[in-house]
């Protein structure tokens, strides 16, 4: 009594209240292996924190705005608004699958959001950190809007290289204007761009450098993120452009009518925006986080791509206009499957929602967590290292303890633990890794936390292996220590299922039945279960099978949508996917047959391409126009066969980046693939640009 009095006393002395995000997915694709990194990190630190006893926020929404999402919905004929809340649904679908303990997951396209948008830009405005300035930009005179260096292709100013972005070039690696590149043309429409000027907003960042130098050394950001930083630093700063042009699906700058707030800008106001609305319904103090003088914890969980928008711009405006800045930025790195970027085509691009069709959320929260350590260092999930780690660790050596003993407790003890330990010097060693466990939980060291916590799992398998209950209980004279050594067992495997409990939330529940406890909390081994009931045993975790992972694999793997076999896109970064995989039925309505732009080209270049045995380089000459197309054709046709050849392209498939650059069509071709692959061509009479119909 007196020790569970004082000790809610200590941990109500020390708690923290804390307020917990992770990165805004974006409302135009599904949740994918990528973001679940970072959203179990983040719950697992999240549920650390509460079980820590502290008072613990954590809340998320979809990044909704931008010229993507308008665009979207125009090609599906419905509404931003419709379009965005049911990708939020789905997406919080996906995560609660996973177990992701959100207090709030809500859209940055929200009246909080815009709220906060307005008040933070009108201070800026007021502390004279914003100015206007006129910006060139290519425009799509036929969509009728300004386009993003990623809107834009052409061929690269320095090497030539045909079907590139705006921005770099992947096959010299230049980094250049989009205004540079040769015949540019608008993703959207292909229609060849022209320059247009319009103001533009920007936020005067050089003026924020010094504090900028200062709060990215305050341990607020990991120290290679530091080192980052420091370089941006030093190489000088630049203005932010935070206005957007009309057409736009976002919120209208004050004081105007066609200048929207560029997406990133309320992106992260977003985080605000979500909190608010979680406290207007739950009576809590929103300016006790936020204003500037705080002493609540702000802590965003990130993706090291977008450590600019989140230790540079947003500490700086938040500073500016009398917010308190970020208690500490987590950034964790990319991750790769089976040591390569996620592919489509290899089926390693896999979405949160396949995943569980096959596999529980809890193997891929356990590999995760084993393989983060606190750095921003990329993570690699090797699919056969990954069952063969769940089942060794958490099967054959966690739960085994449980499974192994329990059986006697109840046969031989109608379920009642012994009423002491019997040997206390081990049950100490799993006591004293409290503090040391926490730390790591603390500095997302899970990696670390997870090796010392199996470490503890050997320690009892050795103990049951070195006392043989199954032998003991032959022995009627060995009764009491059976039990004590079973009851023993029960306890280490209690402290293991709470330190993983954070890592391991349902098989925690599962436990939680079985010893008939309250839910776990951190400091409770300082009682070990003694002379207490506990129910019968029941399987908390299955056994992975490497050939549910391989059919997971075979159901990601998107059948090749060319007809000749052109390899997929592999199109990745941490946190953003673009999945369509549109499940359709036998029959196509003539609409959606209609929505398919097929003309005549004639092909002017073929060419090999380095690295790719199955690829031919097309350039094809469409009437007003020549694309670049990738086709997987080579083992059938080589160069030399095609050029001047007529074939038909599918004109208006939404350009694909591969590794050589970017594919703007699709051939037609029939034939089973390889070398029986037979380029379609219109009888002569066609032209190049005639529509087929
Ligand atoms: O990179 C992304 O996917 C962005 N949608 C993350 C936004 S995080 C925050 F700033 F809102
Ligand atoms: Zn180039």
């Amino acid at each position: 009594m007196c020790g569970l009095f004082s000790r809610r006393l200590s941990d109500l002395a020390m708690a923290r209240r804390i307020l917990v995000t992770s990165a805004l997915p974006n409302a135009n694709g599904p949740i994918h292996l990528g973001h679940m990194l970072e959203h179990i990190q983040t719950d697992i630190w999240v549920r650390f924190q509460r079980m820590r006893g502290h008072e613990v926020y954590y809340v998320c929404a979809d990044d909704t705005h931008g010229t993507a999402t308008m665009i979207r919905a125009e090609e599906e004929s419905t509404t931003p608004e419709a379009l965005i809340e049911q990708m939020r649904l789905d997406h919080l679908r996906d995560f609660t699958g996973f177990g992701i303990s959100y207090d709030n997951y809500y859209s940055t396209h929200s009246p909080e959001n815009q709220h906060y948008a307005e008040l933070i830009y009108n201070r800026l405005q007021e502390a004279e950190l914003i100015f206007t300035e006129e910006v060139e930009q290519l425009y799509d005179p036929e969509k009728k809007l300004f386009l993003a260096d990623r809107y834009v292709v052409g061929e690269c100013p320095r090497c030539g290289a045909a079907g590139q972005y705006g921005d770099n070039c992947e096959v010299c690696s230049a980094t250049y204007n989009a205004t540079e590149l040769k015949n540019p043309r608008s993703v959207y429409s292909g229609a060849t761009p022209e320059l247009r000027a319009s103001e533009h907003y920007f936020f005067d960042l050089p003026k924020y450098t010094e504090f900028l130098k200062e709060w990215t050394k305050s341990g607020a950001v990991q120290p290679e993120v530091a080192n980052k930083l420091s370089e941006w630093l030093d190489a000088g700063l630049r203005a932010w452009d935070i206005s957007r042009d009309a057409p736009y699906f976002g919120f209208t700058i004050p004081g105007t009518d066609d200048k929207y707030f560029y997406v990133w800008l309320d992106a992260p106001i977003g985080y605000m925006a979500s909190f608010k609305n979680y406290c207007d319904a739950n009576n809590v103090n929103f300016d006790e986080f936020w204003r500037a003088d705080s002493d609540c914890e702000v802590h965003h969980f990130i993706g090291k791509d977008i450590i600019n928008f989140h230790a540079l711009f947003w500490p700086a405006e938040l500073d500016a206009v009398g917010f308190r800045t970020p208690t500490r930025i987590h950034t964790h790195g990319f991750i790769t499957v089976n040591g390569t970027k996620m592919s489509k085509s290899r089926g390693t691009f896999i979405t949160a929602e396949d995943y569980l069709k096959f596999l529980s959320p809890e193997y891929l929260r356990y590999y995760y967590a084993a393989k983060l350590n606190g750095s921003s260092d990329d993570i690699d999930i090797n699919l056969e290292d990954f069952v063969q780690r769940v089942n060794s660790d958490l099967v054959g050596k966690v739960v085994n303890i449980a499974s192994r003993t329990a059986g006697f407790i109840h046969k031989q003890f109608a379920g009642q633990l012994a009423g002491e330990m019997h040997d206390a010097a081990l049950w100490q060693k799993f006591v004293e890794q409290t503090e040391n466990i926490a730390a790591l939980y603390e500095r997302d060291d899970t990696s670390k936390a997870v090796r010392e916590i199996t470490a503890l799992a050997d320690l009892a398998n050795q103990y049951i292996a070195t006392h043989e209950p199954w032998n003991l209980n032959k022995d009627p004279a060995q009764r009491e220590r059976l039990h004590g050594v079973c009851s023993q067992a029960i306890n280490m495997f209690r402290a293991l299922a709470i330190y993983l409990k954070p890592i391991l939330p349902e098989m925690a529940r599962k436990a939680e039945a079985f010893l008939q406890v309250e839910p776990f909390q951190w400091n409770d081994l300082a009682q070990p279960l003694l002379g207490h009931t506990i129910a019968k045993f029941k399987p908390m975790l299955a056994r992975m099978e490497m050939k549910t992972v391989d059919q997971l694999v075979a159901a990601s793997a998107e059948p090749s949508t060319d007809a000749a076999g052109e390899p997929a896109a592999a199109d990745t970064d941490s946190n953003s996917g673009s999945a369509d995989d549109s499940e359709g039925d036998a029959y196509i309505h003539i609409d959606d047959f209609a929505k398919v732009q097929l003309k005549v080209a004639k092909i002017v270049a073929a060419d090999f391409v380095e690295g790719a045995d199955k690829l031919l380089q097309l350039t094809l000459d469409v009437g007003d126009h020549q694309r670049n197309v990738f086709s997987g054709i080579r083992e059938a046709y080589g160069p030399a066969d095609l050029v001047g050849k007529l074939t038909v392209v599918v004109a208006n498939l939404a350009p694909r980046k591969m590794r050589f650059g970017v594919s703007e069509g699709m051939v037609l071709a029939a034939g089973p693939g390889g070398t029986d692959i037979f380029l379609l061509s219109p009888d002569s009479g066609a032209a190049p640009g005639m529509d087929v119909s």
